[in-house]
């Protein structure tokens, strides 16, 4: 049993750095529910200006940024056409139907993605039988297919589908710090293509707490009423909003070490026999690695692993996954392909 856990199960793990909780300690703060807590206005403006949009919101988690899009942007018994992998179809604790009473239409993508033709195949008539398409739903990077990153041109096919349409279009880009980290096509570039997106601080830029959701001037006047329905409202949350801040401005770039230590932890696990990783399409920070060639199942493999001091989790019977964070360097991923080797080997 090694002395130090390597905490692989995701990068919501991560603790605040001195430098950050510095800049929460000395953080301005004020009633934010009177919108008068300059820390936070700081924050959404950054956020706002990075993703080109005319305004942000902070709000608490990533699920509500989401849910705050969907209840805003849509009416009760519409569908939304989203990712049969999405994150508001399999992790939000069935929340569209139970805040918004929307339906989902989940697609079946390849490694998260999906076409525009996927979308025109399910479009229903217009009429009394079948529900009104409200929204297209893309997320990016994509979680469960291993932090997938879109093609911008596809993303913007959905968006022209989505004006002809006339349905509203979100981004859940919770992870889209690392997808411009990793494909060097910047935020707002994604971010003109959605009408709202939002982002998470909590994750790869790892901040204490919070989210944002971002869109037109129009759209974030509703999504603070929706935000206060919610329970999300907060009042000096300066005090987190500065951890988000610092984040921001100081983490995106070193993402690409996350995205270059996946790459070697998962070219370390493929030379173990029977291990596999889809290498091809490995983009960010999130390995699934494939253990059903050597009869093993993930649950099984994780509780194992964390004897030695290695936590993961696992995305299906036999695919364990791996996120690595700010809270690891290079040491820790060697060990980790050092002790796999040892007991699998
Ligand atoms: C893609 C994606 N969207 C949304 C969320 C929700 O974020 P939160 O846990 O802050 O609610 C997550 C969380 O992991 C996520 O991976």
């Amino acid at each position: 049993m090694s002395s130090r856990l390597i905490d692989l199960r995701s990068d919501t793990v991560t603790k605040p750095t001195p430098e950050m909780r510095k800049a929460m300690y000395e953080a301005e703060v004020g009633d934010d529910v009177f919108a008068e807590d300059p820390t936070i206005r700081a924050l959404e403006e950054e956020v706002a200006s990075l993703l080109g949009k005319e305004a942000a919101l902070y709000v608490p988690s990533g699920t509500m940024a989401n849910q705050i899009a969907i209840n805003v942007q849509t009416k009760s018994g519409d569908e939304i056409f989203c990712e049969a992998g999405a994150h508001i179809f399999n992790y939000e604790s069935g929340a569209p139907a139970f805040l918004s009473h929307v339906q989902l239409h989940p697609i079946e993508g390849i490694r998260g993605v999906f076409t525009r033709e996927q979308v025109e195949e399910r479009l229903r008539p217009d009429n009394d039988h079948f529900p009104p398409g409200g929204m297209i739903e893309i997320e990016n990077t994509h979680n469960r297919s291993g932090g997938n990153i879109w093609q911008l041109s596809e993303v913007r096919r959905l968006f022209e589908l989505s004006r002809e349409q006339n349905m509203a279009m979100h981004l859940d880009g919770a992870r889209l710090w690392n997808a411009a980290a990793a494909s060097g096509t910047p935020e707002k570039d994604w971010a003109q293509y959605a009408d709202s997106v939002s982002v998470c601080f909590s994750k790869g830029l790892g901040a204490p707490v919070g989210s944002a959701i971002t869109g037109s001037k129009e759209f974030i006047v509703e999504a603070h009423r929706a935000r206060k329905r919610f329970g999300g409202g907060m009042r000096q949350a300066g005090i987190i909003a500065a951890g988000a801040l610092y984040a921001v401005k100081n983490h995106r770039k070193r993402l690409v070490d996350d995205h270059h230590r996946a790459k070697t932890l998962a070219e370390g696990l493929v030379e173990i026999d029977g291990f596999s990783v889809d290498l091809d399409h490995l983009s960010s920070n999130i390995i699934i690695l494939d253990i059903a060639e050597r009869g093993l199942e993930a649950a099984r493999f994780a509780e194992t692993v964390s004897g030695e001091g290695i936590l993961v989790t696992f995305a299906g019977r036999s695919k364990v996954r791996f996120v690595t964070h700010l809270g690891l360097d290079d040491k820790d991923i060697q060990d980790t392909i050092t002790i796999l080797r040892r007991l699998y080997g």
